[in-house]
């Protein structure tokens, strides 16, 4: 049993101690302590303005609360679970500075409104960090593709080696996965910075705040306009997860390109030593855990996402206590998407091309079949009939042990006297390449002129 609670006035027993540990959230929202006395700065500021506090009071308060946030940032703050999160937390050690003026403070506001405008300044600082850590992958991606225009590498559908491309048209695919969640962040952005203050416990307050004023104090591009979405909306929390799986989706289907290309078998590129670890009994190892790990935790934040998406189903208007359990989910998957950014984009500028053994697998598997069918069809035979003469091609090959490249004029005109001597220029890699010369296709000469609108686009 502890001390009397900041609403402990109508309570004539003290809260349980399983009660304390099962309710509290100060373990974890400890972390949003800046936010909240920014917000708490800028209300003092406004009750001032307003007239409803006196300015030495103001001045005395937020003092206060500076001391408050240096006793944090230097960790002497003694964080208490019986006082249940950060706001009273922060509250209380306010009293104790400034005496019973600390109590004006929460003039005017609620913990409701309160908690919604920290979340929403922590998850804007938050978003503003992954915006910035998405452009470093993507500039790796982006430095691969401009450094490795000579290398070519078969392209694949259902992972069977399907047309040549170049390694560079590769690597700039990725750049657009990662293009596009910056421009989801970027979007949810919007929702985020609106400031909820002011609306209270649900229903607005009956002081006269200046909402704008404390919005623009606060840097938010305008106000929530229903107190009672205002205090218990999370939309945004659950599309910023929704965003962060979206990215662990995209590592992780590099991850799963990395771990296949370090392989023997498709042995395609060679990962940083420093990225990679041994096997303690096996001492030739050198496994990919980093993309192994980027892999599984992808897991965790697609869990994070449906967290947060049940905790919200049920919900009435307005403020449920549910919603504490908000926090957790949105904390994990952003530490999680951030330190998989860093790590990832550290092993896409670090990794290696093997450009020989890439180049050999690319003439592999009749990758150039459908150029042979091309050949014919821009010779006036049906694609159809042409698609069925080089399928007999490629199973002549097959009986035979050869490749089409090995295949001389001759055998190529007994299936088709279309076919003359410029079909032999045709079986190369790069023709089949540089053939491919549409917009967004993997022509060299599209690809570099790619490079070059990014370079300019993203002022790399
Ligand atoms: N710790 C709470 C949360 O995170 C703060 C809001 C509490 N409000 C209330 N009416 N009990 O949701």
């Amino acid at each position: 049993m502890s001390e009397k609670k900041l609403w402990g006035g109508r309570f004539k027993e003290s809260t349980n101690e399983l009660v304390e540990e099962f309710t509290e959230s100060v373990s974890y929202d400890r972390r949003l302590a800046p936010f909240d006395i920014a917000g708490s700065i800028a209300h003092v500021k406004m009750l001032e303005k307003q007239g409803i506090l006196k300015p030495e009071e103001a001045q005395k308060i937020i003092k206060g609360l500076n001391q408050v946030l240096k006793e944090i940032e230097e960790g002497r703050f003694q964080w208490r679970r019986e006082l249940e999160d950060v706001h009273m937390n922060v509250e209380k050690r306010l009293t104790e500075i400034v005496g019973s003026v600390g109590g004006k403070l929460h003039t005017g506001r609620s913990r409701n409104d309160q908690v919604a405008t920290d979340v929403r300044l922590y998850v804007r600082k938050e978003i503003e960090e992954i915006v910035e850590l998405l452009k470093a992958l993507r500039k790796a991606f982006w430095k691969q593709a401009k450094e490795n225009l000579d290398v070519v590498m078969p392209g694949y559908t259902h992972l069977q080696i399907a047309q040549p491309v170049l390694y560079s048209h590769h690597m700039l695919a990725y750049y657009w996965m990662f293009k596009r969640d910056e421009e989801r962040f970027k979007d949810t952005l919007k929702r985020v910075n609106v400031s909820p203050l002011g609306s209270a416990a649900l229903a607005g307050t009956s002081y006269p705040l200046d909402r704008e004023f404390t919005a623009k104090l606060l840097g938010f591009d305008g106000v929530t306009r229903n107190s009672m979405d205002a205090v218990s909306d999370r939309d945004f929390i659950a599309e910023t997860i929704f965003n962060c799986a979206m990215v662990m989706m995209h590592l992780s289907r590099l991850s799963e390109e990395l771990v296949l290309w370090s392989t023997e078998e498709f042995g395609f590129i060679e990962l940083p030593d420093s990225f990679c670890t041994g096997s303690s009994i096996m001492p030739q190892k050198k496994n990919p855990d980093v993309s192994e790990l980027t892999r599984g935790k992808t897991g965790r934040v697609y869990g994070d996402l449906i967290a947060i998406l049940t905790v919200l189903k049920g919900l009435p208007l307005t403020y449920n206590r549910d919603l504490q359990e908000d926090k957790e989910p949105l904390f994990d998957a952003i530490d999680t998407v951030k330190l998989a950014l860093k790590v990832n984009a550290l092993i896409v500028e670090g990794m290696k091309p093997r450009k020989e053994r890439m180049r050999e697998q690319a003439r592999k598997s009749f990758s150039l079949a459908t150029d042979v069918a091309d050949y014919l069809a821009k010779k006036g035979v049906p694609f159809r009939e042409a698609h069925r003469i080089v399928g007999e091609l490629v199973a002549y090959c097959l009986d035979r042990g050869k490749g089409l490249e090995d295949l001389s004029l001759e055998e190529f005109k007994q299936f088709s006297d279309k076919f003359e001597e410029d079909v032999l220029d045709l079986m190369s890699v790069e023709g089949s390449i540089n053939s491919r010369n549409v917009i967004g296709g993997t022509a060299r000469e599209q690809v570099e002129r790619e490079i070059e609108r990014i370079r300019e686009e993203e002022g790399f």
